[in-house]
């Protein structure tokens, strides 16, 4: 643990320029995707982060062929040799990400059976995968849980299948999209998510062969195909990444350009962002021609001076304010005038965090009752999932643990905004979804070193 500290000399704006690449959550799905290919699939964009590389470990445990390609973050994917893996090589993987879970149809269509080591992923709630076991129950598949993990078969193939969705969970969508694209027959599948990482995930199987039709009001329809080949791809960039910087440059009082960030697929979080007292402007991509070197796409945040204003916010699922974008933002709330809300509805335990940033000076209150009116699970089940944030708040440096990788980010930005040294515990958490923080940081003129 004590090597895993990163020592944070608060007060300075974050100034310059970073640049996001693949998003975390579509990149690790895509490479699953490559297990349903006859031929090989290239990746491009894909970030050093450790769910990349816990997939590429368990991808060549099923005899993928993952190799880097010519350019830098490209990985190509040979799946001509699939075959089967022990449960004990699997579980070396036990705990690491909650990808495994998305190998189910995969290789119930490639092998005919799959084992699946225990999930890990952040500490946010308790996660199930209910939805995920109930669907794959419905294409035909035999799920047999034991202590060691869940063993799959699915002994007359796969079928498809109507299935409705009890939430539109973004892992339980790729599930059905991962099986029911090579399933006999079509299968509807109703409250799905629709997250731009989704859609994402649909081009790619789209440019495999598959027969995927996106309806209105969250219904999608798959027509099986016996077979698809491989693709070639390059992923959305990272909007929680682009968010999280965002939220940085606005908590520091800096200034951070964020290229590859989108506008489109960030548009909730660029309103909030202004409504708040934050600055941003979109530079569109430019192709380079004589003369004119180009230019590559981003967006420019900043703080504009003078004070933030509070806000109301609830999280939701797409086209909604991402649960990811909440925690690096409250920070920045810490900074606004006046009573800010955030109803957490997506996760039940999303807030559990906000006591690090009391211990730092900020004033928070989580409440069970739900602040907003947003329809939410959580709030009849006495779940801590709503905060009031009062500011200006002045922060002061702490000693912090990282619980998880979206909160442990916020603690950074805590920690960068405050006055004084703070000492972050369990940084490395935060190589899973952000590549080379500690070096974008330094990018950015922050006074921050491994002791
Ligand atoms: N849920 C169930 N049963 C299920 C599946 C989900 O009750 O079988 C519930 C969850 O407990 C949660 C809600 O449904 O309350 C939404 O969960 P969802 O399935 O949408 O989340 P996920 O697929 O596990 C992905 C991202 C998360 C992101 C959420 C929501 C990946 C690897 N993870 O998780 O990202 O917060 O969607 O957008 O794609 C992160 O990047 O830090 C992260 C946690």
């Amino acid at each position: 643990m004590t090597d895993d500290v990163l020592v944070v000399h608060g007060g300075t704006p974050l100034e310059g320029r970073i640049r996001v690449r693949g998003a975390k959550n579509l990149v690790s799905k895509a490479m699953v995707a490559a297990l349903l290919g006859d031929s090989p699939s290239r990746l491009f964009d894909v970030p050093k982060i450790r769910d990349v590389e816990v997939v590429r470990g368990l991808l060549g445990l099923h005899g993928v062929k993952v190799t880097d390609g010519d350019e830098d973050g490209e990985l190509v994917f040979d799946p001509a040799n699939v075959e089967g893996a022990s449960t004990d090589q699997i579980n070396v993987h036990a705990g690491s990400s909650r990808i495994p879970i998305l190998f189910c149809g995969p290789l119930l269509h490639r092998l005919g059976h799959a084992f699946i080591p225990d999930l890990g992923g952040c500490h946010i709630g308790p996660r199930p995968i209910d939805f995920h076991l109930q669907a794959l129950r419905e294409f035909g598949a035999t799920v047999d849980k034991r202590p060691e993990g869940l063993h799959l078969s699915a002994p007359n193939g796969l079928h498809g299948t109507k299935f409705a969705l009890p939430y539109p969970s973004v892992g339980a969508t790729e599930q059905v999209l991962l099986t029911a694209v090579m399933a006999e027959g079509v299968t509807e599948l109703r409250n799905a998510a629709v997250e731009p990482e989704i859609i994402d995930l649909i081009c790619i199987l789209q440019k495999m062969g598959a027969i995927i039709k996106v309806h209105t009001d969250r219904v999608i329809e798959v027509q099986g195909v016996p077979k698809l080949h491989g693709y070639t791809h390059r992923p959305i960039p990272d909007r929680i990444e682009a968010a999280s910087w965002a939220a940085a440059a606005l908590a520091t009082r800096g200034h951070v350009e964020v290229l590859g960030a989108q506008q489109a697929d960030m548009m909730t979080f660029l309103n909030i962002f202004r409504s708040v007292g934050g600055e941003y402007e979109v530079t569109d991509a430019r192709a380079p021609k004589l003369g004119d070197p180009g230019q590559e796409g981003g967006i420019r945040f900043w703080h504009p001076g003078g004070e933030l204003k509070s806000v109301a916010l609830e999280t939701d699922v797409h086209p909604g304010f991402m649960t990811d974008w909440q925690q690096p933002l409250v920070v920045a709330l810490t900074q606004a005038r006046g009573l800010s809300i955030v109803h957490e509805t997506v996760y039940e335990q999303r807030l559990g965090y906000t006591e690090a940033l009391n211990s730092m000076g900020a004033n928070i209150q989580v409440y069970r009752d739900c602040l907003g009116g947003t329809p939410c699970r959580f709030g009849r089940r006495n779940f801590k999932h709503s905060a009031v944030i009062a500011g200006p708040s002045k922060l002061h440096a702490a000693d912090l643990v990282i619980p998880d990788l979206r909160a442990g980010f916020s603690h950074l930005i805590a920690a960068l905004a405050a006055e004084g040294t703070s000492r972050v515990y369990g940084v490395d958490l935060i190589n899973r979804g952000y590549e080379d923080f500690e070096a974008k940081l330094a990018d950015l003129g922050a006074h921050a070193e491994r002791p």
